[in-house]
């Protein structure tokens, strides 16, 4: 469920009318749900039925701060890629044993800044990282806890992009590998082996996908415990697909119910990384109609903004955020960027004038995380509603903010 709803025609998030927002803090601008926030973390806690669990909510999704913090007190753990994830999760107050640091290409300051932090586990991608974290390990007299991500050679995600457990990608350790590093961790003085883990890919809705990752991670546990090492938790990763156009997806109670079915026989505590499915809903980007020329809709968001449409030709619904008062058409929606893939939707039906507020809906997750710069844009805010209240928890960048980097030669 939602919270962002029309009441009289006007768009509410919660009970926060979306232009009183708009006319705050301007457009392009980032608007989340507590409430949806909550809910959906609150779909995957509850969702536990047999067993215990981790939910690690996937940084990457959506960083914020604010956000962070919010999650953290409700008890989430979180799944993290980089040195600036664990910065961040730390700042937001989480407990480092509910972290766990997965990637592809851990630096040696990462690995040692998880380390001193104390971090639940490393997710290990591959011989070389598990030598290479071992030997940081050494140096610092440490025994360190991991996991190996493995790779299930399962096919499954809503785009090639985010396809990330086929043999042919570049994420996990083949299964060939698996057992070989489960044994020499097992012999290092260390490397504590403490998880398997894998993820499949990202707006995933088979859940019989979900259902085959949890098998190949039982069948591989047993082969690890033949080899007298006890694991202390299986992470399916996370995947779950949503939806962005209809509202028909499976719930984390469905995702659960598949994967503790699978998992029943074993001791394990089961991890999972969500990320879109806890965070996408709760979020929608605001941006103004700047000019109508024929039928392209210009706005003043572009795809530095929102990337997903130009880079995963994602598709979002575009609601204008007061119904009634623009003229009905069929738009193409693009933005201010010099680029011909800057398009938000095409032969989009719609109402609209020029001046009309419009909301891109589920845009929480890897909406804002992927804003960039480009054609020297500032980043837009972002503002968390609770209720009837709605705070700055990120401001709009400054010229200065662009410019506060560089370094002028000329003295
Ligand atoms: C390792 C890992 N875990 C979790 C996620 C979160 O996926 P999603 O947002 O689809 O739940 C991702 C996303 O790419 C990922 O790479």
């Amino acid at each position: 469920m939602s919270y962002f709803s029309y009441k009289n025609n006007i768009l509410y998030c919660e009970k926060v009318k979306i232009s009183d927002i708009a006319d705050k803090y301007g457009t392009p601008a980032y608007i989340y749900s507590k409430k949806t926030l909550s809910e959906n973390f609150d779909a995957y806690a509850n969702a536990f039925d047999k067993k215990s669990g981790l939910i690690c909510f996937s940084v990457k999704s959506l960083s914020n701060l604010s956000i962070l913090k919010f999650l953290s007190e409700k008890g989430s753990g979180f799944d993290i890629v980089s040195g600036g994830e664990l910065e961040r999760t730390l700042l937001a107050g989480a407990d480092p044993k509910k972290i766990i640091f997965t990637g592809i290409a851990k630096t040696d300051e990462e690995i040692l800044f998880g380390i001193e932090k104390n971090i639940l586990s490393f997710n290990i991608e591959s011989k070389s990282e598990m030598m290479r974290i071992e030997k940081i390990a050494r140096d610092k007299k440490k025994l360190v806890d991991v996991a190996i991500r493995f790779n299930p050679e399962i096919d499954a995600g809503g785009h090639e992009y985010i396809k990330t457990g086929r043999k042919k990608d570049k994420f996990g350790i083949l299964v060939s590998e698996t057992l070989k590093l489960a044994k020499y961790i097992s012999n290092s003085e260390h490397l504590n082996l403490i998880g398997l883990s894998c993820h499949i890919g990202s707006q995933i809705f088979e859940l019989d996908d979900f259902k085959a990752a949890a098998n190949f991670t039982k069948k591989l546990a047993e082969e690890v415990n033949k080899m007298n090492i006890e694991l202390k938790f299986l992470d399916v990763g996370g995947g779950l697909g949503i939806s962005y156009t209809d509202s028909n997806f499976p719930s984390p109670k469905d995702l659960l119910k598949i994967i503790e079915n699978e998992l029943q026989d074993r001791d394990e505590k089961i991890i999972l990384e969500p990320g879109r499915s806890i965070s996408g809903n709760a979020g929608i980007m605001i941006s103004k109609i700047e000019y109508i020329k024929e039928n392209y809709l210009i706005i003043d968001a572009g795809m530095n903004d929102l990337i997903r449409p130009a880079l995963y030709n994602a598709k979002h619904s575009v609601i204008n955020t007061t119904k009634g008062a623009g003229n009905n058409g069929s738009w193409t929606i693009v933005g201010p960027i010099c680029e011909s893939s800057d398009v938000l939707a095409k032969d989009y039906e719609m109402e609209a004038a020029e001046g009309d507020i419009i909301a891109v809906e589920t845009a929480g997750a890897y909406g804002h995380v992927m804003s960039s710069n480009y054609n020297s844009r500032r980043k837009p805010p972002e503002i968390l509603v609770s209720n009837d209240k709605y705070e700055l928890i990120r401001k709009r960048e400054t010229y200065e903010d662009l410019l506060k980097n560089e370094v002028d030669l000329s003295g």
